[in-house]
């Protein structure tokens, strides 16, 4: 193994190359579908499905798409020593991290080199070395956050303690081009339910925010009294001042913006309105109410596919539709190298983003196909599909890797 001077994790068998290219991607027009009757979404038919290895898949992928894809998205076998009934989950430590390494070399390259960025979800088994290898390829002032999402609603009894979560761990081509271009995250319908409208605000649902801040940099301007409707009078409590100068104030006032409570003799506070509410910056906390959790990943793929040979191990609709949310917008091009049930493309195609997606398995005919025609059809209800309001559309290219000659 070669020295180096960098913090980085060794293993036997990390310095052999992977299998080298020559392999084509050749369309299989039998499997190909679209439907632009819907006529939604036409400009996405171009979507591209692959059967087969997604080490060869993502070599025959770079010539067309090295520097596009801006935002890659993998769900890989977590190396738990499972066996699931379509896939094995269990390496020998180094090959598993092999595995990922080969491919995470191919991600970078595919990336944006500006606006791409790389989400990996993961558990505590390989989380700890998998940041290491991913800080050698990315960079380590590249990594963005590990988002801890909420897997479980339910108390987990079986271990010593029960494991309730995984990561989502993010890194960016360009952290600073990321932070300027990612989006704002929706509120839940929790966080919308503090929104009300008790007195018919034409307006629509509003809530209250603090008026007052801490007193450290404020300016004059900020101290001044305050009078209710009620006739009481209000100054700052001790150690704060009012976040507004007086003037914006008595502007929020006048529009009917300051909030006095109901008999209009309580300290003013700030009406925000729902409709204002642009986003919030994303956190790395993500719990099952925003993003869903596996039981209701479970019953999404139940009401598609029935109970009997259900996939294992999908992810719910809406923990994708954070993902892409944040790194992506329509028309871009999101990838998923570990495809699984198809969630992926799934809640890509219902956000109207162009979408590649690579599973070596059978599940890419018995659950990727059909899940996808039911989305291009608007034969699928469930998932994010009234949340986005999607209705069909779009289409798919199904590929088959072909082996060159003399490979
Ligand atoms: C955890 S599952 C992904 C589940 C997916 N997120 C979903 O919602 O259904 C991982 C998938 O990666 C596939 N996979 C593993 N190694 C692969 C490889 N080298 N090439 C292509 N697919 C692979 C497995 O067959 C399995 O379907």
């Amino acid at each position: 193994m070669k020295q180096s001077n960098r913090l980085e994790l060794t293993w036997i068998g990390k310095d052999n190359q992977p299998p080298q290219g020559a392999h084509f991607l050749v369309e299989d027009h039998n499997f190909s579908y679209n439907n632009t009757r819907q006529g939604a979404a036409e400009e996405l038919t171009d979507n591209r499905l692959i059967y087969g290895d997604n080490l060869f898949a993502l070599q025959a992928l770079e010539p067309e798409f090295a520097g596009k894809i801006k935002c890659i998205t993998i769900d890989p076998p977590y190396n738990t020593g499972s066996v699931f009934s379509h896939y094995g989950d269990s390496m020998e430590h180094g090959q598993w991290l092999s595995l990922m390494r080969n491919r995470l070399l191919l991600f970078y390259r595919l990336l944006h080199p500006q606006e791409g960025s790389l989400w990996v979800s993961i558990d505590d088994y390989e989380a700890p070395y998998l940041r290491i290898v991913l800080d050698e390829i990315f960079g380590r002032e590249n990594f963005i956050a590990q988002n801890v999402w909420q897997k479980r609603y339910s108390r987990e009894n079986r271990q010593a303690i029960g494991d309730v979560h995984e990561y989502v761990i993010v890194y960016a081509r360009d952290p600073v081009r990321f932070k300027a271009i990612r989006n704002k995250v929706f509120p839940s319908s929790a966080q919308e339910k503090v929104y009300r409208n008790p007195n018919n605000d034409p307006r629509g649902r509003w809530r209250t925010i603090p008026l007052t801040a801490q007193e450290g940099h404020a300016t004059a301007e900020q101290f001044y009294p305050v009078t209710t409707p009620a006739g009481k009078v209000f100054y700052p409590p001790k150690g704060r001042c009012w976040g507004i100068s007086k003037a914006t104030f008595e502007k929020l006032l006048a529009e009917g913006r300051i909030y006095f409570g109901k008999k209009g003799d309580a300290q003013p506070t700030m009406i925000r309105y729902l409709s204002e509410v642009d986003g919030y910056v994303p956190w790395t906390w993500w719990p099952h109410e925003e993003v869903g959790h596996t039981d209701e990943a479970k019953k999404e793929i139940h009401a598609l596919f029935g109970k009997t040979d259900a996939f294992a191990t999908p992810k719910p609709e809406r923990l994708l539709r954070r993902i892409l949310q944040i790194a992506s917008n329509p028309g871009d091009w999101v990838l998923d190298s570990f495809a699984g049930s198809g969630t992926s493309g799934a809640v890509a195609h219902k956000m109207r983003r162009r979408w590649i997606m690579v599973e070596r398995g059978e599940q890419c005919h018995t659950h990727i196909i059909p899940r996808l025609k039911k989305v291009i059809d608007g034969d699928d209800p469930g998932g994010i599909t009234a949340a986005v309001q999607w209705s069909g559309g779009g289409g798919f290219r199904y590929f088959r890797l072909l082996q060159g000659p003399g490979t």
